[in-house]
């Protein structure tokens, strides 16, 4: 019997079939019943060399799932696998259909190293057998795909299907993700959005994609509360595992460290500043430094005096010049830009390169017939960024909803 989220996700909870439903109570609210794992994804607790969380959700409650794994596929029979690790779990509070989270950090593992894995349990029954890849330890090359402002159309699955075929270790999304705006009552927009990553974010050989979350203006709520877990009730829940926050860093082997940043939806752009400039100087060691977030400090299609760019570029850019950024990947715009090499907003031969702008889904916005000053390129043109890290230099191809590589850059050249 198939399990599958397309099963699930009926329109109406209460018109779904025995067929589709499985194990699960004919004429019961499906979302009250059902305990066997859905939207299945992966996330990383710390060290992307040696550790990666699986998360699912489950409608009924099922007190504590089991990650069974190994290195070698094992079929799917719990009993097989050489490796186990219990589930946490938690809900969000408020959501109607009381789903629960779950999720377990699977620690210690090999770099480098394919995993073969299911979850769930007994009473509820297990996922498929699923794969991943951890990132090589070292000076490894490294793949990765980013991009934001995603949504759940037609021209979102397209990208994804093109991004994970790419086979990347892992996907940076810099927020505006399932477009849900905090909202509670419009959860089946995530849960489109999970299926939609699920089936088409594979790569070649099957391997999902773990994901590196940014936040963005659509994930929050206009409630008045301070509390982030009021304001965006599906990011903390689907994405705070860890209690991190929205300002985080990750480091790759000895490649590059990633910093993730929060433009102004749940903390203002100054008070990560301290945090900031100790990320930067931290990985100094690296030869190089990446950053993700959602505003662009650059817009293309968006004013030049927008308060969120402005602001970025008042308190970020400084240190992102001071302490050699390499590249910051920039979101929220809904078109496609490679920047010039800038500092002290001009045009630096030493300066710091803007690739952006989330459309990575999302219909695009129109740039304007003439390039803005600091712009090397910008379009109208849904797109994703390949991002490979090899040494020092960071390759980047923007590829389209064919699957055509339209724009490529080599930084440093
Ligand atoms: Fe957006
Ligand atoms: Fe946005």
């Amino acid at each position: 019997m198939n399990h599958s989220r397309d099963h699930w996700r009926g329109r109406s909870i209460w018109t779904v079939t025995l067929h589709q439903i499985g194990a699960c109570m004919v004429f019961i609210p499906l979302g009250l019943v059902c305990a066997r794992p859905i939207n299945l994804y992966l996330t990383y607790p710390d060290n992307p060399c040696s550790t990666i969380t699986v998360n699912c959700h489950t409608w009924e409650e099922a007190e504590t799932l089991t990650v069974h794994y190994d290195k070698v596929p094992r079929g799917g029979n719990p009993e097989a696998y050489a490796q186990q690790v219990k589930s946490r779990r938690k809900q969000i509070a408020g959501l109607p259909d009381g789903r629960w989270i779950h999720w377990a950090d699977l620690r210690d593992l090999e770099p480098g190293t394919a995993y073969y894995f299911i979850v769930g349990d007994e009473r509820g029954g297990f996922s498929r057998e699923r794969s991943f890849r951890t990132v090589p330890s070292g000076e490894s090359p490294i793949r990765f795909i980013t991009g934001g402002d995603m949504g759940v159309k037609e021209l979102c699955v397209q990208l994804l299907h093109w991004a994970g075929r790419q086979d990347p270790l892992f996907a940076v999304i810099g927020g505006d993700i399932a477009y849900a705006d905090g909202n509670l009552a419009r959860v089946d927009c995530w849960d489109s959005w999970f299926r939609n990553w699920d089936q088409e974010m594979l790569t070649s050989d099957g391997r999902m994609v773990p994901i590196v979350a940014a936040i963005g203006n659509h994930e929050i709520n206009e409630l008045p509360s301070s509390d982030p877990f009021v304001r965006a009730p599906f990011f903390t829940g689907f994405f705070w595992q860890q209690h991190e926050g929205t300002f985080f860093s990750r480091r790759f082997g000895e490649c590059f460290s990633l910093i993730v940043l929060d433009t102004g939806h749940l903390v203002p752009h100054h008070q990560q500043v301290p945090w900031l400039e100790e990320e930067l100087r931290k990985s100094q060691d690296l030869p190089v430094r990446l950053a993700v977030y959602h505003m662009p400090l650059y817009p293309s299609s968006r004013s030049f005096e927008d308060l969120g760019s402005v602001e970025g570029r008042r308190v970020w850019a400084p240190l992102f010049e001071k302490y050699r950024l390499t590249t910051a990947f920039e979101n929220h715009d809904h078109c496609f830009k490679r920047s010039k090499l800038l500092k002290s907003e001009a045009i630096d031969p030493e300066g710091v390169l803007y690739l952006g702008n989330g459309c990575f889904g999302v219909e695009p916005r129109e740039v304007g017939q003439t390039r803005r000053w600091y712009e090397e390129k910008a379009l109208a043109q849904p797109h994703f960024w390949i991002v490979d890290v090899d040494r020092g230099r960071v390759s980047c191809q923007a590829m389209n909803q064919e699957g055509k590589v339209f724009d490529r850059y080599v930084h440093p050249q």
